[in-house]
């Protein structure tokens, strides 16, 4: 459940639908289930083999597994790169994760009147740019969505992120099926959102919306960082690895198509663009809210279900840092999550404020979030990821990883190792370095 929560999270339901709007529909979707399956899948087992056998922290992990093998120390380099990573990632998933505790108020509140007193569109522009805009605002929203995060993962593993995600995972579903079927019967446009996720517009691939794809299979998974490894190191022997990942990517991505029923059906019916960008739920969505009746109701159920989102999915980025600086420095936990917290906090801010301040500052013409987001996403999540794949493969001994507190033995464990040795890597590498020339190196 922990790992599922982890899993959903902002970009299931913030991220997923804009990028498939924006990269052709159906065709992205399909490319986008082959790397879950292929890629994704694999080195999400391998994490949690990883974690199982490291039994502590990321770098540390790597380290034990490296000597045990008789294999160099510098492997754990993997361990400090998904340090990195989560870190960033968790820098500007922060600011994200503000506006969505920020829209929730604002729901609660009076953003989405609706009948004669509706908010007007333009208004609700000027909303999300005066939120994003405020340094001071957007920093107090980006401050209490970090103080939450490491409130849960301070409390504990069992305590905090365990009972949070038994409670919340399951509420997100029913509230996003409710709004699913709410798209189905109360809309007339369920049939225009079907056909806009599935049916492929393959025109519309290029090099770069295929890296999206891949870096996107990473980050929902939740895996090339290390997060899921260092769950793996918690797991109880008696759970089968392969049955817990197999889960986990079923349900994430069931949650991100649900997303896509919940979220087009909508804006279909209010005849607004699909692919609006990262906007998309902050402004699109708000703007058919306003205009339809019950609205009111659905923009409340819809940002609690994205803040819900973000806070079972933020306390997994955090635990790995907070793990290795517990082991390392022998404080507690609570201290742990508080130094890392305000680390992160502090570049958080940097991220919230590179939408007001510093938006000027443009390296590689994006904004220090966007490329933040972009490294993160589409560099450090497939290096990582194949890194992961390579040691769990050639460094790694057959026979570790084929028994039954691994991937087990026979057809499944070959067709694994064939995976982590030679598809997914050199699948990454392709589209990596295919996607880069297209993308940010332009
Ligand atoms: N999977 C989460 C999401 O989709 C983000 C995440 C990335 C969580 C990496 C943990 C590790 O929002």
């Amino acid at each position: 459940m922990v790992a599922t929560g982890a899993a959903a999270g902002l970009g299931n339901i913030w991220k997923f639908p804009y990028i498939a709007g924006e990269n052709g529909g159906g065709a992205f979707v399909l490319v986008y289930l082959g790397c879950i399956l292929l890629i994704g899948l694999p080195v999400f087992a391998a994490e949690l083999v990883l974690g199982r056998m490291g039994d502590h922290n990321v770098v540390d992990s790597f380290n034990r597994i490296a000597a045990e093998a008789g294999r160099s120390s510098r492997w754990s380099a993997i361990g400090w790169i998904g340090l990195l990573a989560v870190f960033l990632i968790l820098s500007f998933y922060g600011v994200v994760g503000g506006w969505a505790f920020a829209y929730l108020a604002a729901s609660v509140g009076d953003l989405f009147t609706v009948g004669e007193k509706a908010t007007p569109p333009g208004a609700i522009v000027q909303a999300f740019n005066g939120l994003t805009g405020d340094p001071v605002r957007s920093v107090a929203w980006q401050t209490l969505f970090m103080g939450g995060t490491a409130l849960i993962v301070g409390t504990g593993v069992r305590a905090g992120i365990e009972r949070l995600s038994r409670l919340l995972v399951p509420l997100l579903f029913v509230l996003l099926s409710l709004m699913a079927i709410y798209g189905a019967v109360a809309t007339n446009h369920f049939g225009a959102a079907l056909s806009f996720l599935f049916a492929p517009d393959f025109s519309r691939l290029n090099a770069n919306s295929l890296l999206i794809a891949l870096g996107h299979a990473f980050f929902t998974l939740g895996v090339g960082v290390g997060a899921m490894l260092t769950f793996g190191s918690y797991l109880p022997k008696r759970i089968g690895l392969v049955r817990a990942c197999v889960a986990v990517a079923c349900l994430d991505t069931a949650m991100a198509l649900l997303a896509g029923l919940a979220i087009f059906p909508i804006v279909f019916a209010s005849a607004i663009e699909p692919g609006a960008g990262p906007g998309l739920v902050f402004i699109t969505l708000p703007i058919a809210f306003s205009g339809m009746a019950g609205g009111d109701v659905l923009g409340l159920v819809f940002f609690a279900v994205l803040a819900i989102a973000a806070l079972t999915s933020s306390p997994s980025l955090l635990e790995p840092v907070v793990e290795f600086i517990r082991e390392k420095a022998a404080v507690r936990r609570r201290t742990a999550a508080v130094v890392a917290a305000g680390a992160v906090w502090a570049l958080g801010v940097v991220q919230a404020l590179s939408f007001s301040v510093w938006s000027g500052i443009t390296p590689f013409g994006k904004s220090i979030f966007d490329l933040s987001a972009y490294l993160a996403t589409n560099v450090l999540l497939p290096i990582g990821g194949i890194l992961i794949a390579l040691f769990a493969g050639w460094v790694v001994p057959w026979c570790r990883t084929a028994g039954s507190d691994g991937i087990g033995g026979g057809k499944l464990h070959r067709l694994w190792r064939l995976c982590v040795r030679y598809v997914a890597p050199a699948g990454v590498l392709i589209v990596m370095l295919n996607g880069l020339a297209g993308g940010l190196l332009r």
